[in-house]
């Protein structure tokens, strides 16, 4: 008799690669991947808490299944990843949620099968969090869901304590995966004709940190000798270990899609401090300036906090001054989150929602109106995407240039993982419409 499961992602492209792993577990138990909660026989949650809206989100969900899982006894539910690993959390879910089957955290993802073994023998709840062990897994097998594009871990782990954060709490020191694991993982990926290799790390710029491996603008060198027709993308960068010979690197190889993710959080130098950033509005705007020297066309993003503690209308404004200064590609824009247990959240002066919602306002106008900008300068210019999906409420195939802009198109034959030709004819905010030549 067939099996199905359903996994519910949070978060960000991490959980979202994890999912895959996860699903891969759940393949190799004899599982088959079905579209809803209703039809499944396991769903997974896989949670994320950098905000409390994101672990909200999560507990509500959860929650709702409390009659299914009624009238659905033998159905497994697992909840896992960065929500359950937080300190206290486990106990707090298993409190509220009886009716959860599987608590595991970020250190034993692995363990998942062993987990649904001993549930399906003893029928008890099985609640398991590690702490950081400092084991980097190989030898997974995910279920890959997002052809053209394949996601490929370098590190895991975080060292750097913005006081803002709860990721190295939950995710454990910084640790990199040996390079010739990662080299013949993407190896294997392009001869399966994945043509999008996206490197993921909370902070891929201090790959190989601490140990005696190569410097990450060399292992980029090294996945663009990899013979074949793929693009390669990375993130997150932090600005501090962002390096002049990772900007030659990326003007060297021509697989290296000309966009950058460089998170500022904010452009005052008084708040950077108090984030424990570790860089100032000038270095930033240095890095900047390096990486333009070597490729001057290179599209920037980042991301940006609003309302963090202390954050006055001075230090808002000149976030706002950074932004246009930067002229960035797109921007992610965040307000400030209190996350127990970090630095900041025992600070004082926490920011009033209203004034938040009202600084996040204007920065959303800001950013919208760069975003744009950008989009409109490409009409009547012909952009080479790499078709990575169809949308069907478009009815048009989409896809994303090596700047990171989506463009949409209609095709007559299936384009997807195929690398188009786009004339754009026009701009729709964030994204370009074009004909395909
Ligand atoms: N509140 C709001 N935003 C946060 N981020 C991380 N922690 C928080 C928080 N507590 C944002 C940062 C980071 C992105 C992934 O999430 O901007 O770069
Ligand atoms: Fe969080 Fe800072 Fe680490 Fe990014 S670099 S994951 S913001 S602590």
């Amino acid at each position: 008799m067939n099996k199905y499961y359903h996994i519910v992602t949070y978060g960000c492209q991490m959980n979202v690669h994890e999912s895959e792993k996860i699903a891969g577990i759940l393949a190799d138990l004899g599982y088959k991947s079905c579209g809803s909660v209703n039809s499944a026989d396991i769903v997974v949650f896989n949670t994320c808490c950098i905000r409390e809206n994101a672990e909200n989100h999560a507990f509500g969900n959860i929650g709702m299944l409390k009659k299914l899982k009624s009238e659905k006894k033998d159905m497994i539910i697992a909840v896992g990843g960065c929500l359950p690993q937080q300190m206290g959390k486990a106990e707090n879910l298993h409190d509220k949620f009886p009716f959860v089957d599987i608590i595991f955290g970020t250190h034993n993802l692995h363990k998942l099968k062993e987990y649904i073994i001993s549930k399906s023998c003893t029928k008890k709840p099985v609640i398991h969090i590690e702490d950081d062990s400092g084991i980097i897994c190989e030898g997974e097998n995910p279920c890959r869901t997002s052809y053209p594009n394949a996601w490929v871990n370098i590190t895991y782990g975080c060292n750097n304590f913005c006081s803002y954060c709860i990721v190295p709490y939950v995710r454990g020191r910084e640790r990199s995966r040996k390079s010739e694991n990662i080299i013949s993982e993407v190896k294997g990926l392009v001869a399966e004709g994945y043509k999008e290799i996206t490197l993921l790390g909370q902070n891929v710029n201090s790959y190989g940190n601490g140990s005696d491996e190569i410097s990450f603008a060399e292992l980029l060198r090294k996945i663009s000798a990899i013979e074949g027709d793929f693009r390669l993308r990375f993130m997150t960068s932090h600005p501090k270990d962002f390096s002049e010979e990772l900007a030659e690197a990326i003007a060297s190889c021509d697989k290296i899609c000309k966009c950058v993710h460089l998170p500022v959080q904010s452009g005052s130098d008084r708040i950077l401090k108090a984030m424990n950033r570790k860089y100032t509005v000038a270095d930033y705007i240095k890095k900047i300036e390096i990486l333009h020297k070597y490729v001057p066309d290179c599209a920037v993003t980042t991301d940006l906090i609003v309302g963090f503690p202390g954050e006055t209308e001075e230090d808002f404004q000149s976030t706002l001054e950074l932004v246009k200064k930067v002229d960035y590609s797109s921007a992610f824009t965040f307000v400030y989150s209190r996350r127990e247990g970090t630095v900041a959240a025992k600070m004082a002066e926490q920011i009033p929602e209203e004034i938040s919602k009202n600084r996040i306002m204007r920065l959303v106008s800001l950013v919208n109106g760069l975003t744009r900008k950008h989009s409109c300068s490409y009409v009547g210019k012909t952009v080479e995407i790499l078709c990575e999906g169809y949308d069907e409420k478009k009815d048009m195939y989409l896809g994303r240039d090596t700047y990171g802009r989506m463009g949409y198109f209609k095709c007559a034959e299936n384009a997807i993982g195929k690398f188009i030709n786009l004339k754009v004819t026009s701009a729709n905010g964030i994204s370009l419409i074009g004909e395909k030549v």
